[in-house]
């Protein structure tokens, strides 16, 4: 046990509670952002005469050997140390003597692990928006291919009216579009360096928090040092918007399984994304898309988990805080992994057309046609609905669809009705009659896909970058 502090104990701390108090065995993973950190901290220190040049310098070697050397497996993390934070000064001391005693002058762990975990959150910011970027270019794919894939449009699981694939796709688009803007605002918000806070204080050191803050590609240091060590609202809003691109994707993922089914036949997952069974032999599971949906549940119980965990605490440090780590970690890996299956699933998926199409024509999905067409006619449309609510009742009865009766079986429902119904009510009128803005029309589509063409081509510029603020907004 190689702890921090010394001087104002007397007796050993029992070996139960250090490794109760010990975030080693998961804050590992932020040596990389912790040796980045010290870097900045000490280039700033020599800057202001706190540190010689030359010890600074040897502090920097001694970083990137201890980097190198966990990395390539010479040097191993073990939990004789509390945290990564003393394990790197340890070894920094180990290997460079005096110099290395330095290093955490003007810090405190508490504005150590808050730059740790800014700058590592930062990152995944981005990668998770990366994926997402993925997923939208998928989607955006097979959004053209699928203007004129008719397939029934569904209200409370019921066939409604009928739209296409595009436009059924184009929905999730939105989604994940929203999903990548919240990344973005999350990063712009979040892009401030705590470092320099100290212990929640600030120090009596004359730190250039400026400096340090534009080392590492932050907009600027924090504002108060309370704060900067007691904030983990970004956390939060990460992990919510981690919540809901897992929403987005357990919705599309339900589709998925329903249209896999035996009796919708929509889709055809590929091999490579599906599951047999050990005892069935007829069996092609939608494994990945029922993974994706209960992990969801997962995501949500580590926001929720971070949300009590935040809610009765005083200000400042308090070490419940060290809790964030393990549910943050956890709900990145899930939907990264979750985005990124599901991706690949996406594209993979064969979509089986004509059945979505037979589908679109049974199930009176051309109800609502047939009576905007009598109010073509002149008929008022509440007396409209009630007539094609009467044929679909008798239609129920005999079995077959509208389109099926003959013209005289329609007249004696009303006179208005002539041979050009059968042309109004088909699959494709149906469709290519919804033009309004945003409507599966192909015609409307097609407005709406060269938006989200647009969207895509400037993701990084415009869209996207946390580094124009001021176009954020795009369309
Ligand atoms: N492992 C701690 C955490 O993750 C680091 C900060 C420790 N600070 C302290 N005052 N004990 O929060």
């Amino acid at each position: 046990m190689a702890q921090l502090w010394g001087g104002r104990f007397q007796g050993e701390i029992s070996e139960l509670a250090w490794k109760f108090n010990a975030s080693i065995y998961f804050d590992q993973r932020l040596l990389a952002q912790d040796v980045q950190g010290s870097k900045a901290h000490v280039t700033m220190l020599a800057k202001q005469g706190i540190i010689t040049e030359e010890e600074k310098d040897s502090i920097i070697d001694g970083l990137t050997s201890i980097q190198e050397d966990v990395n390539s497996g010479k040097l191993q993390i073990t939990d004789k140390y509390e945290d990564i934070h003393s394990f790197i000064e340890a070894n920094l001391i180990d290997r460079i003597g005096d110099a290395g005693k330095k290093m955490h002058t003007g810090r405190s762990r508490n504005d150590q692990v808050a730059l740790d975990m800014r700058l590592y959150i930062r990152e995944e910011v981005i990668n998770t928006s990366e994926l997402v970027y993925e997923l939208l270019k998928v989607l955006n794919k097979l959004m053209k291919e699928h203007i004129n894939t008719y397939m029934p449009g569904f209200t409370h699981l019921q066939k409604a009216q009928p739209v296409t694939l595009a436009h059924h796709l184009g929905a999730y688009f939105e989604m994940f579009k929203r999903d990548s803007r919240r990344l973005c605002d999350i990063h712009q918000r979040m892009n401030f360096c705590p470092l320099g806070a100290g212990a929640l204080a600030g120090t009596t050191y004359p730190l250039d928090r400026h400096f340090v803050a534009e080392q590492l590609g932050f907009y600027g240091p924090t504002f108060n040092s309370m704060d900067s060590v007691s904030d983990r609202d970004y956390l939060i809003e990460f992990l919510s918007a981690l919540s809901l691109i897992m929403m987005h994707l357990s919705r599309f993922s339900e589709e998925i399984i329903i249209w896999n089914s035996n009796e919708y036949n929509f889709v055809t997952i590929d091999d490579a994304y599906s599951t047999g069974s050990s005892i069935m032999p007829q069996k092609k599971n939608p494994d990945i898309a029922e993974l994706v949906r209960g992990k969801t549940g997962r995501v949500y119980g580590d926001l929720n988990s971070l949300l009590v965990t935040m809610k009765g605490l005083p200000l400042a440090y308090n070490k419940d805080m060290q809790e964030d780590k393990e549910v943050s970690f956890d709900a990145i890996d899930t939907t990264k992994n979750c985005l990124a299956l599901f991706t690949d699933m996406l594209a993979t998926m064969k979509f089986n057309k004509e059945q979505m199409a037979k589908s679109a024509i049974r199930g009176f999905t051309d109800a609502t046609d047939a009576a905007d067409y009598l109010v073509n006619k002149g008929v008022p449309f509440r007396d409209a609905h009630g007539i094609i609510g009467r044929i679909v009742l008798y239609c129920i009865d005999k079995g077959i669809g509208i389109a099926d009766l003959k013209l005289s079986e329609l007249k004696e429902f009303a006179k208005e009705f002539d041979e050009d119904i059968y042309d109004a009510i088909s699959l494709k009128t149906c469709v290519e009659k919804r033009l309004t803005f945003g409507a599966p029309g192909p015609e409307a589509m097609k407005k709406v896909i060269a938006a989200c063409d647009e969207f895509l081509d400037l993701y990084w510029t415009k869209c996207h970058s946390p580094l124009y603020p001021d176009l954020h907004e795009a369309d």
